[in-house]
């Protein structure tokens, strides 16, 4: 076998967790990353025997036989380039989709992000929209979160103000984002809304407590929230001002128009 820690996307999912701690997003051991793997992705760095079973506590049958690799729970993200045996781990999900094994990682004997619910079935919904997506991405963002406090958690509305506050809001997520309102985290409830959601949007805000993404590889989806992030940073330096200026209906057109994309059908007029 070769050494795991040279895999590629091992480095990049490192990478992209330092990353994301940097950025502020996950504090402590807040946020949780899954990748899903290719078996010809791990077969020349794990496989065969597992070195534990984990139950899942929930039943993700459709993705019998899959890989992924996931943060483990109460992990610091901080720590996760120095001690990727410990805080992270690839699992495979077994046979009748009700437990994990382990091929290698949560070297200290730990398991997967309470979150998994969550992840495992967005992974589901967004692979039926579609079926390159490879990664779900939780953290905690202070500014969507900030905005949360504020603003109106109509997802239209949280949406359209997003996109008003940078010009390529509208380019980079034109399905918008989708909204729930506060629940218990780490829940199969919690997991089974937000996949809901992620049927008709990439971006899935946790009111009060942080943001879901999901996409085709590591980059593209922390480019996703990096993006919704900036837009609720400027929301938050300018929503107690008096607005004179905005982006208008007209001009998101003609964004739609040069970008080719479009727009959440109803979202504009
Ligand atoms: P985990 O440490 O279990 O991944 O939980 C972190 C978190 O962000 C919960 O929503
Ligand atoms: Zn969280």
């Amino acid at each position: 076998m070769k050494d795991i820690l040279n895999a590629s996307w091992m480095t990049e999912m490192i990478r992209t967790i330092t990353n994301m701690y940097n950025h502020g997003w996950d504090e402590r051991n807040g946020g949780n990353v899954s990748l899903m793997l290719e078996e010809s992705q791990v077969a020349e760095y794990a496989g065969g025997e597992a070195l534990r079973s984990i139950p899942l506590n929930f039943r993700a049958a459709e993705l019998e036989g899959r890989y992924f690799l996931v943060t483990g729970t109460g992990k610091y993200f901080k720590n996760v380039q120095y001690a990727p045996e410990q805080n992270l781990g690839l699992i495979r999900i077994a046979q009748g989709g009700e437990s994990a094994e382990l091929l290698w990682g949560y070297a200290d004997g730990g398991k997967f992000t309470s979150e998994l619910p969550a992840h495992l079935m967005s992974h589901i919904e967004r692979l039926r929209v579609n079926p390159g997506n490879r990664v779900v991405m939780h953290c905690h963002p202070a500014n969507l979160l900030a905005m949360t406090y504020v603003h109106s958690l109509d997802e239209k509305k949280f949406t359209r103000t997003l996109w008003q506050m940078c010009t390529e809001c509208i380019v980079v997520f034109p399905d918008g984002v989708n909204v729930l309102p506060w629940m218990l985290c780490g829940t199969e409830e919690i997991g089974r809304a937000t996949a809901q959601k992620m049927q008709t949007a990439r971006l899935v805000v946790w009111a009060q407590h942080g943001i879901y993404g999901a996409g085709a590889d590591l980059d593209e989806t922390f480019g996703l929230i990096e993006t919704a992030e900036k837009a609720a940073e400027i929301y938050m330096k300018i929503a107690h001002l008096p607005l004179v200026n905005t982006i208008t209906d007209e001009q998101l057109h003609q964004l739609e128009g040069r970008f080719d994309v479009k727009a959440r059908e109803g979202y504009l007029s």
